[in-house]
This record gives C-alpha cells, structure tokens and sequence, in this order.
C-alpha cells in the first residue's frame, strides 16, 4: 500500500512549551489563513506561467517546505512574511523529478502531482512510509490518474507518472479524499474533455480551491457537491486570492476559552465552517454569539460530555478530536468519541492519561499493532501536569490544551509540529492570558 506521511521528523528539537495551568482565558484572537487551502494553491499556481498572488497565507513551517517544492520544479517564490503574502510565478517547469525530503515534508505536497501531470506531463516522487495517524495511501489519486490516460510506475519507493495528454474520464472515488480530490481536480482542468469526480470531498478548503481554479479560467461545476464536474481547458491565468480562515485554528481557541471557564473572541473567522465545533460546543454547554466575521466563546456554567464521531466535513472534523478530548476530561459524564477517518487517530491520549485523563482506548491492532478508533472518556479529571510529547499537528495542540487546565506545569516537547500548522500559536495563547512560553534555544 502506498502511504505518504504527515511530516518528516527533524533529527532533534530541544525546544520545550512550559505551561503552569490555571488561567482562564479572555481577549481577541485573529484567526489565520487555512492550512490546508493555502498549501493547495501553491500547488495550484504550477498550473500557469502566469503569477499567482495568495493573500492571508499562514506563516507556519509547512508553507516554507511547499515553496521550496514549488522553488524544485522551477517556479519562483516570494514570501513576504508581514503581509502575509505570497507571490508565486512558474514560468517553466524545470525538472519533474520532487526531491523526496521536500516531497515527504507535507502530506499536501502529494497535491501537486495532479499539476505537474497537467503542465509537464510527468512527475516522479517518493513513496515515505506512515505516520501518527494511521496509514495515509494515495491509492484514489493514483487510479483516478490511470483512468485520465496516466501510466503510473510504482517503483519500490518511487512512483513515476507520465501521460502525452490527460483525458477527461469519470471517476469513482471509494472514499472523498480531501487531497485525493484537489489532486485529480486540478489534473482535470487541462485535460481533453470532461471529467467527472463521485463520491468528491467537499471540505470548504475544496470548494475554494475550485473557485479559485475557475477564476484562473477552469470550468468547474459541482463545487460543494459530491459530484463535480471539470471541463477541460486549454490553459489557465494568474490569479490573486485570499485564503481562507483556518477552521482548524478557530475551533482550537474555541475549545481553550471553553474548558479554561473563559471567553475569547474569535476574528476573521468563516461562521459556515466552523457549525460541527460550535453545535458541539453549546451541546456541551458553551455559549455562542456570532456577528460579522466575529464569534463570542463564552463557557457556560457547566460543562457536560458529548459524544463525537469524525466525518468528512460537515461532520466534526478528525482534526478537531484531538482538540476536544483535553475539553472532554474537564466535562460531566462519559463521553464517546468514535474516529471514523483515520484508523489511528487515538494514540495521543496516551499522553492525556499521563496527565491524569480517565480515557478508556479500546484499541483492535493485530500482532501489538495499535490501532484505535475508539474511546470513552469518563469526566471531570483533575488534570496535572506532566512531561508529554506531540506526535503530530493536533495531538500537540491536545497537550498544550490540557496544560491550560493542568495542575502545576507542563512541558510539551517535540514543538516543530506545531510550528508545521499553526501560526504564532504560543503569542496567540499569550495575548488571552495563558501561561505559557517556549523555551526556544538561541538562533544560531
Ligand atoms: N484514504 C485512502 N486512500 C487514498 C486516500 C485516502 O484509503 O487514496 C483514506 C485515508 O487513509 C484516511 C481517509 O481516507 O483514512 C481520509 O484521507 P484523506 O485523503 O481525505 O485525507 P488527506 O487528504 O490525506 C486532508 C488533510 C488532513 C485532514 C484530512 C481530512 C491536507 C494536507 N491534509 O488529508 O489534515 O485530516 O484531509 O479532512 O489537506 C492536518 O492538517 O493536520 C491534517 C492531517
């Protein structure tokens, strides 16, 4: 099975986050561009020689490793860090061979093959092995190539896909892959005739980066509809953009003004994304009030278990279960949480549970594999604080979280994870009130 991973772990990371618990939090907090729209549309601008200028684009680490992908193949860009902007120009596509480190450096990075395929023709890239979270394969990205006309050589850890021209064809995809989706939607829309994605994804990241194809001059329909449809074109135009919100990031300081009994003003946030963390919210006793692109997070005055199963959007997002269990341990009852997208989505409760955290995994791996999609948390716990280590973006997020609400301090290591997705997030934390700081060793 063909897996590509999460991230490359760096060799070593000295850094540690020192949280002492007890603050409640309160202030504003501005949300920043999302992840997983902005990395798409790097991707997105190899498919013209003209420029493309993204607005709102987060500064985290994993935007830095796609524009030294995008730098690989030949595209020039530019990163101008206090506006948050980045102008990206691929004029000619140099080479189609991905460097594997830069290629393994993101799971978004697997993108950029749908492109490549439609500009070039061609990509070669390297097959890493899993993660933290479970198995990612790539298996619906690759077959949906074949059906477009590709030939696709899966070498022992390098696929070579080459194609004269792609062909429009219809595609049946067995899950909606979020990336599987943006990939072969991408390919689609300079391939000869039409295509047709079933059974897409249509997470709000998708839908703008589908409107973002057509402003470049793709022919997409269907857009937020499991069924979308991509007309071929000869060539695409330079476009300039904004980001979207980071969903994600929003629904991470929602959680912290809620569990911590405080209220935080969420800005520059999209209300519509964000339904399946705020429903659960005031389900679990929060309150809620929403103007413009503005939401009020207020604890109420109690706070009460929900169950949760993750689900494609609009069901609660995998990447916010890890951000809800540290809230589930401080609520009233037995919570369920059942994780339905990745079959190895739990492992980070281990370090919850050092914390104190009643969190009852029931795992269901063969020959000691641990595989777990599973868990009953029974609250509230008094949590304390521990040495605990992230394992991937959330699951550091799920410890710094439980910090907040920890008995004495805690030390977070492995803290590049956060860096990868979350932009200034210890400043964040800082300016509503968390004791928190990073212990960063000195720039060389
Ligand atoms: N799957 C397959 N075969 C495939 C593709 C996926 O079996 O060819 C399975 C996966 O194993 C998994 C499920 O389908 O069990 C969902 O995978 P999907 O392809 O939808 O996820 P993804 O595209 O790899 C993106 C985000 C993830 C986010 C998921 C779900 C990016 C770069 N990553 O991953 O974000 O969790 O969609 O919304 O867009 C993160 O930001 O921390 C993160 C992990």
């Amino acid at each position: 099975m063909m897996t590509v991973p999460d991230m490359i772990l760096p060799a070593t990371d000295e850094r540690i986050l020192r949280i002492q618990g007890g603050n409640r939090l309160s202030g504003n907090v501005r949300i920043s561009g999302a992840k997983n729209a902005a990395l798409k549309a790097f991707a997105a601008s190899l498919l013209t020689k003209e420029e493309v200028v993204l607005n709102n684009v987060p500064m985290i680490a994993d935007v830095l490793s796609m524009a030294d992908l995008l730098r690989a193949f030949g595209a020039e860009v530019e990163i101008d860090r206090p506006n948050e902007r980045v102008t990206i120009h691929a004029r000619e596509i140099t080479t189609t061979d991905a460097p594997p480190s830069l290629f393994k450096a993101t799971r978004a990075s697997v993108v950029v093959t749908g492109p490549m395929l439609a500009r070039a023709g061609e990509i070669s890239f390297a097959l890493p092995g899993g993660d933290q979270i479970g198995r990612r394969p790539i298996d619906m990205h690759l077959r949906g190539f074949e059906r477009m006309g590709t030939e696709i050589e899966r070498g022992h850890d390098i696929v070579h896909a080459r194609v004269a021209k792609l062909k429009g064809s219809r595609i049946y995809m067995d899950y909606p892959s979020h990336t599987g989706t943006e990939a072969l939607m991408m390919a689609a829309t300079r391939a000869a005739g039409t295509t047709i994605i079933m059974n897409a994804s249509y997470e709000p990241e998708i839908i703008w980066l589908g409107n973002l194809l057509n402003r470049m001059g793709a022919r997409i329909s269907g857009l937020g509809t499991p069924f979308i449809t991509i007309d071929g074109v000869e060539r695409l135009r330079g476009v300039s953009d904004i980001v979207i919100p980071d969903r994600l990031e929003a629904a991470t300081f929602a959680v912290a003004a809620v569990m911590t009994g405080g209220e935080i003003t969420l800005e520059d946030i999209e209300e519509s994304h964000l339904v399946p963390i705020t429903e659960k919210l005031v389900e679990a006793g929060a309150e809620i009030w929403k103007y413009d692109n503005k939401m009020l997070i207020k604890a109420g005055k109690e706070l009460r278990s929900v169950d949760i199963q993750t689900l494609p959007y609009p069901g609660f997002p995998t990447d916010s279960q890890s951000t809800f269990m540290p809230l589930l341990t401080q609520a009233t009852g037995v919570a369920h949480v059942h994780e339905r997208v990745y079959e190895d989505r739990l492992r980070y409760t281990d370090e919850l549970i050092k914390m104190g955290a009643d969190i009852r995994v029931q795992r269901f791996g063969e020959n000691g594999e641990f595989l777990a999609t599973a868990a009953e948390v029974h609250g509230p716990t008094r949590l304390h604080g521990a040495r605990v280590q992230s394992l991937d973006i959330r699951s550091a997020v799920s410890v710094v979280l439980a910090g907040l609400v920890a008995e004495g301090e805690t030390q977070v290591t492995d803290v590049y994870h956060i860096d990868r997705g979350y932009q200034d997030f210890v400043q964040k934390l800082q300016l509503v009130g968390a004791d928190i700081v990073d212990t960063a060793p000195p720039a060389e």
